[in-house]
Protein backbone atom coordinates (compact mmCIF):
# COMPACT_ATOMS: atom_id res chain seq x y z
CA UNK A 1 0.00 0.00 0.00
CA UNK A 2 2.75 2.20 0.83
CA UNK A 3 4.44 2.20 -2.88
CA UNK A 4 0.82 3.14 -3.93
CA UNK A 5 0.51 6.11 -1.84
CA UNK A 6 4.09 7.36 -2.76
CA UNK A 7 2.79 6.94 -6.68
CA UNK A 8 -0.17 9.17 -5.44
CA UNK A 9 1.95 11.61 -4.31
CA UNK A 10 4.72 11.91 -7.35
CA UNK A 11 1.71 12.11 -9.46
CA UNK A 12 0.68 15.06 -7.49
CA UNK A 13 3.96 16.60 -7.33
CA UNK A 14 3.29 16.26 -11.42
CA UNK A 15 0.72 17.75 -11.44
CA UNK A 16 2.49 20.64 -9.06
CA UNK A 17 5.03 20.99 -11.78
CA UNK A 18 2.17 21.12 -14.62
CA UNK A 19 0.92 24.54 -13.34
CA UNK A 20 4.90 26.25 -14.02
CA UNK A 21 4.45 28.54 -11.72
CA UNK A 22 7.43 29.83 -9.09
CA UNK A 23 4.57 31.88 -7.19
CA UNK A 24 2.47 28.72 -6.68
CA UNK A 25 6.38 27.06 -5.87
CA UNK A 26 6.97 29.06 -2.85
CA UNK A 27 3.96 27.54 -1.38
CA UNK A 28 3.89 23.64 -2.24
CA UNK A 29 6.50 23.10 0.19
CA UNK A 30 3.76 23.82 3.18
CA UNK A 31 1.50 20.99 1.76
CA UNK A 32 1.46 17.86 3.93
CA UNK A 33 -0.46 14.91 3.10
CA UNK A 34 -2.78 13.55 5.65
CA UNK A 35 -4.31 10.28 6.20
CA UNK A 36 -5.34 9.69 2.50
CA UNK A 37 -8.08 7.61 3.79
CA UNK A 38 -9.59 7.97 0.38
CA UNK A 39 -6.94 6.81 -1.97
CA UNK A 40 -6.94 3.61 0.57
CA UNK A 41 -10.20 3.00 -0.41
CA UNK A 42 -9.81 3.38 -4.11
CA UNK A 43 -7.36 0.92 -4.05
CA UNK A 44 -8.71 -1.30 -1.64
CA UNK A 45 -12.03 -1.77 -4.78
CA UNK A 46 -10.07 -0.60 -8.12
CA UNK A 47 -7.26 -2.92 -9.82
CA UNK A 48 -3.86 -1.58 -10.04
CA UNK A 49 -3.25 0.58 -12.71
CA UNK A 50 -2.31 4.21 -13.57
CA UNK A 51 -5.94 4.97 -13.64
CA UNK A 52 -6.35 4.50 -10.11
CA UNK A 53 -3.74 6.32 -9.19
CA UNK A 54 -4.63 9.20 -10.94
CA UNK A 55 -8.19 8.65 -9.32
CA UNK A 56 -6.48 9.02 -5.91
CA UNK A 57 -4.43 11.85 -6.56
CA UNK A 58 -7.38 13.81 -8.02
CA UNK A 59 -9.42 13.34 -4.73
CA UNK A 60 -6.96 13.93 -2.66
CA UNK A 61 -6.22 17.44 -4.41
CA UNK A 62 -10.18 18.08 -4.00
CA UNK A 63 -10.32 17.04 -0.15
CA UNK A 64 -7.06 19.39 0.57
CA UNK A 65 -8.59 22.28 -1.39
CA UNK A 66 -12.04 21.79 0.40
CA UNK A 67 -9.97 21.97 3.68
CA UNK A 68 -8.12 25.02 2.75
CA UNK A 69 -11.16 26.78 2.39
CA UNK A 70 -13.01 24.91 4.99
CA UNK A 71 -9.50 26.24 7.46
CA UNK A 72 -10.57 29.51 6.22
CA UNK A 73 -14.10 29.37 7.07
CA UNK A 74 -13.68 28.11 10.68
CA UNK A 75 -10.48 30.28 11.15
CA UNK A 76 -8.18 27.13 12.23
CA UNK A 77 -4.55 27.55 12.87
CA UNK A 78 -4.18 23.95 12.76
CA UNK A 79 -4.44 21.34 10.43
CA UNK A 80 -1.96 17.88 9.79
CA UNK A 81 0.16 18.77 12.97
CA UNK A 82 1.44 21.80 11.59
CA UNK A 83 0.40 25.86 10.95
CA UNK A 84 -2.43 25.46 8.50
CA UNK A 85 -1.83 27.61 5.49
CA UNK A 86 -4.27 30.27 6.27
CA UNK A 87 -1.96 31.14 9.75
CA UNK A 88 1.00 30.73 7.69
CA UNK A 89 0.29 32.84 4.69
CA UNK A 90 -3.20 34.39 5.35
CA UNK A 91 -6.57 33.84 4.29
CA UNK A 92 -6.23 35.15 0.73
CA UNK A 93 -3.07 32.93 -0.31
CA UNK A 94 -5.46 29.81 1.20
CA UNK A 95 -8.56 30.60 -0.84
CA UNK A 96 -6.38 30.98 -3.90
CA UNK A 97 -4.36 27.90 -3.40
CA UNK A 98 -7.73 25.89 -2.57
CA UNK A 99 -9.02 27.32 -5.99
CA UNK A 100 -5.47 26.52 -8.07
CA UNK A 101 -5.87 22.42 -6.26
CA UNK A 102 -9.58 22.80 -6.95
CA UNK A 103 -9.12 23.67 -10.69
CA UNK A 104 -5.96 21.62 -11.52
CA UNK A 105 -8.06 18.42 -9.84
CA UNK A 106 -11.41 19.82 -12.22
CA UNK A 107 -9.26 19.47 -15.25
CA UNK A 108 -7.61 16.03 -14.72
CA UNK A 109 -11.12 14.84 -14.10
CA UNK A 110 -12.25 15.80 -17.05
CA UNK A 111 -9.62 13.70 -18.78
CA UNK A 112 -10.69 10.38 -18.05
CA UNK A 113 -13.93 8.44 -18.32
CA UNK A 114 -17.44 11.08 -18.71
CA UNK A 115 -19.06 8.72 -15.76
CA UNK A 116 -15.74 9.42 -13.69
CA UNK A 117 -16.07 13.14 -13.67
CA UNK A 118 -19.98 13.22 -13.97
CA UNK A 119 -19.69 11.13 -10.75
CA UNK A 120 -16.74 13.50 -9.00
CA UNK A 121 -17.79 17.21 -9.83
CA UNK A 122 -21.19 16.18 -8.58
CA UNK A 123 -20.01 15.31 -5.32
CA UNK A 124 -18.08 18.68 -5.23
CA UNK A 125 -21.29 20.12 -5.58
CA UNK A 126 -22.51 18.32 -2.45
CA UNK A 127 -19.69 18.89 -0.84
CA UNK A 128 -20.05 22.95 -1.25
CA UNK A 129 -23.66 22.65 -0.25
CA UNK A 130 -22.32 20.72 2.99
CA UNK A 131 -20.20 23.48 3.65
CA UNK A 132 -22.68 25.66 3.21
CA UNK A 133 -25.53 23.94 5.68
CA UNK A 134 -22.66 23.46 8.23
CA UNK A 135 -22.02 27.36 8.82
CA UNK A 136 -25.64 28.18 8.26
CA UNK A 137 -26.74 25.67 11.26
CA UNK A 138 -23.31 27.27 13.11
CA UNK A 139 -25.82 30.32 13.31
CA UNK A 140 -27.17 29.17 16.46
CA UNK A 141 -27.91 26.14 18.62
CA UNK A 142 -28.96 23.35 16.14
CA UNK A 143 -30.83 20.42 18.38
CA UNK A 144 -31.93 18.87 15.15
CA UNK A 145 -30.10 15.70 14.71
CA UNK A 146 -31.50 15.13 11.05
CA UNK A 147 -30.19 18.36 9.94
CA UNK A 148 -26.39 17.82 11.49
CA UNK A 149 -26.49 14.20 9.85
CA UNK A 150 -27.59 15.52 6.39
CA UNK A 151 -24.83 18.12 6.44
CA UNK A 152 -22.21 15.38 7.59
CA UNK A 153 -23.79 13.42 4.32
CA UNK A 154 -22.86 16.21 2.14
CA UNK A 155 -19.79 18.08 3.69
CA UNK A 156 -17.72 14.63 4.33
CA UNK A 157 -19.86 11.53 2.89
CA UNK A 158 -19.96 12.93 -0.68
CA UNK A 159 -16.60 12.85 -1.28
CA UNK A 160 -15.34 9.02 0.10
CA UNK A 161 -18.94 8.07 -1.45
CA UNK A 162 -17.62 8.63 -5.28
CA UNK A 163 -13.93 7.56 -4.50
CA UNK A 164 -15.90 4.13 -3.52
CA UNK A 165 -18.07 4.03 -6.22
CA UNK A 166 -15.30 5.36 -9.32
CA UNK A 167 -13.21 2.99 -7.82
CA UNK A 168 -15.95 0.24 -8.90
CA UNK A 169 -16.21 1.88 -12.19
CA UNK A 170 -12.55 1.41 -12.59
CA UNK A 171 -12.90 -2.53 -11.39
CA UNK A 172 -15.29 -2.79 -14.53
CA UNK A 173 -18.55 -2.65 -12.10
CA UNK A 174 -21.74 -0.40 -11.50
CA UNK A 175 -20.28 0.95 -8.27
CA UNK A 176 -23.41 0.72 -6.42
CA UNK A 177 -22.73 -1.50 -3.57
CA UNK A 178 -19.36 1.04 -3.47
CA UNK A 179 -21.26 3.76 -3.07
CA UNK A 180 -23.38 2.65 -0.82
CA UNK A 181 -20.95 1.47 1.37
CA UNK A 182 -19.24 4.49 0.69
CA UNK A 183 -21.95 6.70 1.83
CA UNK A 184 -22.00 4.86 5.60
CA UNK A 185 -18.12 4.61 5.72
CA UNK A 186 -18.16 8.69 5.35
CA UNK A 187 -21.13 9.44 7.77
CA UNK A 188 -19.36 6.77 10.42
CA UNK A 189 -16.23 9.12 9.84
CA UNK A 190 -17.47 12.36 10.30
CA UNK A 191 -19.22 11.39 13.51
CA UNK A 192 -16.52 9.70 14.62
CA UNK A 193 -14.23 12.99 14.00
CA UNK A 194 -16.92 14.82 15.87
CA UNK A 195 -16.40 12.50 18.64
CA UNK A 196 -12.70 12.96 18.66
CA UNK A 197 -12.69 16.41 19.13
CA UNK A 198 -14.01 16.27 22.39
CA UNK A 199 -12.46 12.92 23.81
CA UNK A 200 -8.86 13.47 22.30
CA UNK A 201 -6.08 16.35 22.34
CA UNK A 202 -4.42 18.43 19.78
CA UNK A 203 -1.06 16.33 20.08
CA UNK A 204 -2.56 13.17 18.65
CA UNK A 205 -5.16 15.17 16.60
CA UNK A 206 -3.04 16.79 14.57
CA UNK A 207 -5.81 19.66 14.47
CA UNK A 208 -7.43 22.10 17.90
CA UNK A 209 -9.30 20.32 20.08
CA UNK A 210 -12.48 21.03 21.86
CA UNK A 211 -12.98 23.35 19.03
CA UNK A 212 -16.49 22.27 17.17
CA UNK A 213 -18.92 24.03 19.92
CA UNK A 214 -16.86 27.30 19.88
CA UNK A 215 -17.13 27.60 16.35
CA UNK A 216 -20.70 27.07 16.20
CA UNK A 217 -21.21 23.41 15.69
CA UNK A 218 -23.68 21.62 17.54
CA UNK A 219 -22.17 18.34 16.75
CA UNK A 220 -24.13 14.49 17.87
CA UNK A 221 -22.52 14.79 21.04
CA UNK A 222 -23.72 18.12 22.25
CA UNK A 223 -27.78 17.38 20.32
CA UNK A 224 -28.03 14.12 22.90
CA UNK A 225 -26.25 15.72 25.95
CA UNK A 226 -28.65 18.44 25.25
CA UNK A 227 -31.82 16.42 25.13
CA UNK A 228 -30.59 14.17 28.52
CA UNK A 229 -29.97 17.45 30.60
CA UNK A 230 -32.00 19.03 33.20
CA UNK A 231 -33.34 22.76 32.83
CA UNK A 232 -30.05 24.10 34.63
CA UNK A 233 -27.55 22.19 33.13
CA UNK A 234 -28.90 23.32 29.65
CA UNK A 235 -28.78 26.64 30.74
CA UNK A 236 -24.82 26.28 31.93
CA UNK A 237 -24.35 24.27 28.20
CA UNK A 238 -26.09 27.35 26.20
CA UNK A 239 -24.00 29.89 28.26
CA UNK A 240 -20.87 27.70 26.77
CA UNK A 241 -21.89 27.79 23.18
CA UNK A 242 -19.49 29.76 20.44
CA UNK A 243 -17.58 30.87 23.23
CA UNK A 244 -13.75 30.45 24.18
CA UNK A 245 -13.38 27.77 27.22
CA UNK A 246 -11.11 27.34 29.79
CA UNK A 247 -10.00 23.75 30.85
CA UNK A 248 -12.35 24.08 33.90
CA UNK A 249 -15.36 24.40 31.25
CA UNK A 250 -13.93 21.56 29.12
CA UNK A 251 -13.55 19.45 32.17
CA UNK A 252 -17.93 20.20 33.30
CA UNK A 253 -18.41 19.39 29.50
CA UNK A 254 -16.85 16.16 29.60
CA UNK A 255 -18.18 15.22 32.82
CA UNK A 256 -21.40 15.68 31.93
CA UNK A 257 -21.32 13.72 28.77
CA UNK A 258 -19.94 10.97 31.33
CA UNK A 259 -22.77 11.74 33.57
CA UNK A 260 -24.76 10.68 30.75
CA UNK A 261 -23.31 8.37 28.67
CA UNK A 262 -23.07 10.20 25.60
CA UNK A 263 -20.48 8.68 23.83
CA UNK A 264 -21.68 5.45 24.23
CA UNK A 265 -24.97 6.22 22.81
CA UNK A 266 -23.25 8.22 19.83
CA UNK A 267 -20.89 5.24 19.19
CA UNK A 268 -23.60 3.09 19.36
CA UNK A 269 -25.15 5.39 16.19
CA UNK A 270 -21.37 5.10 14.57
CA UNK A 271 -22.04 1.23 14.63
CA UNK A 272 -25.25 1.22 13.15
CA UNK A 273 -23.76 2.80 10.13
CA UNK A 274 -20.74 0.36 10.10
CA UNK A 275 -23.37 -2.64 9.86
CA UNK A 276 -24.86 -0.69 7.35
CA UNK A 277 -21.44 -0.28 5.13
CA UNK A 278 -20.88 -4.19 6.24
CA UNK A 279 -24.27 -5.48 4.93
CA UNK A 280 -23.91 -5.02 1.05
CA UNK A 281 -20.22 -6.52 0.95
CA UNK A 282 -19.86 -9.18 -0.58
CA UNK A 283 -17.74 -12.57 1.21
CA UNK A 284 -14.85 -10.80 -1.39
CA UNK A 285 -14.53 -7.78 -0.04
CA UNK A 286 -12.82 -9.04 3.48
CA UNK A 287 -10.54 -5.62 2.64
CA UNK A 288 -13.10 -3.16 2.87
CA UNK A 289 -14.54 -4.49 6.33
CA UNK A 290 -10.96 -3.86 7.69
CA UNK A 291 -11.10 0.02 6.36
CA UNK A 292 -14.81 0.17 8.48
CA UNK A 293 -13.36 -1.68 11.45
CA UNK A 294 -10.39 0.43 11.41
CA UNK A 295 -11.87 3.70 11.09
CA UNK A 296 -13.92 2.62 13.84
CA UNK A 297 -11.02 1.95 16.10
CA UNK A 298 -9.11 5.19 15.34
CA UNK A 299 -8.09 7.62 17.23
CA UNK A 300 -6.59 10.30 14.95
C1 LIG B 1 -14.15 19.80 7.17
O1 LIG B 1 -15.15 19.81 8.14
C2 LIG B 1 -14.70 20.26 5.83
C3 LIG B 1 -15.12 19.48 4.83
C4 LIG B 1 -15.08 18.00 4.94
C5 LIG B 1 -15.67 20.02 3.54
C6 LIG B 1 -15.30 21.43 3.19
C7 LIG B 1 -15.91 21.84 1.89
C8 LIG B 1 -15.79 23.07 1.31
C9 LIG B 1 -15.02 24.19 1.93
C10 LIG B 1 -16.44 23.36 -0.02
C11 LIG B 1 -15.71 22.81 -1.23
C12 LIG B 1 -14.52 23.56 -1.66
C13 LIG B 1 -13.63 23.16 -2.64
C14 LIG B 1 -12.50 24.06 -2.99
C15 LIG B 1 -13.70 21.86 -3.34
P1 LIG B 1 -14.84 20.17 9.66
O2 LIG B 1 -14.60 21.64 9.77
O3 LIG B 1 -15.95 19.62 10.47
O4 LIG B 1 -13.53 19.32 9.97
P2 LIG B 1 -12.13 19.79 10.57
O5 LIG B 1 -12.30 19.72 12.05
O6 LIG B 1 -11.15 18.76 10.07
O7 LIG B 1 -11.85 21.17 10.11
MG1 LIG C 1 -12.99 22.82 9.98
Amino acid sequence: MEDRLGLVKSTIKGYFDDLNNPIFDTFRDSFSFGKMLRSKLIFAIAPDSTLSVRLCAIVELIHFASLLHDDVIDNSLVRRGKASINAKYGNKNAIMLGDILYSKAFYEISCMDSRLSQIISNCVLKLSLGELEDVSLGESFNLDSAKYLQMIEHKTAALIEASAECAGILKGEKGDKYRIYGNSLGIAFQIIDDLLDITQDEKILGKAAFSDFKEGKTTLPYIYLYQKMQENEREQLLSYFKQDLDSKDKDWIKAKMDKYNIIEQVKEVVSNYGNKALNVLDYEDSNLALIMKDMLDREF
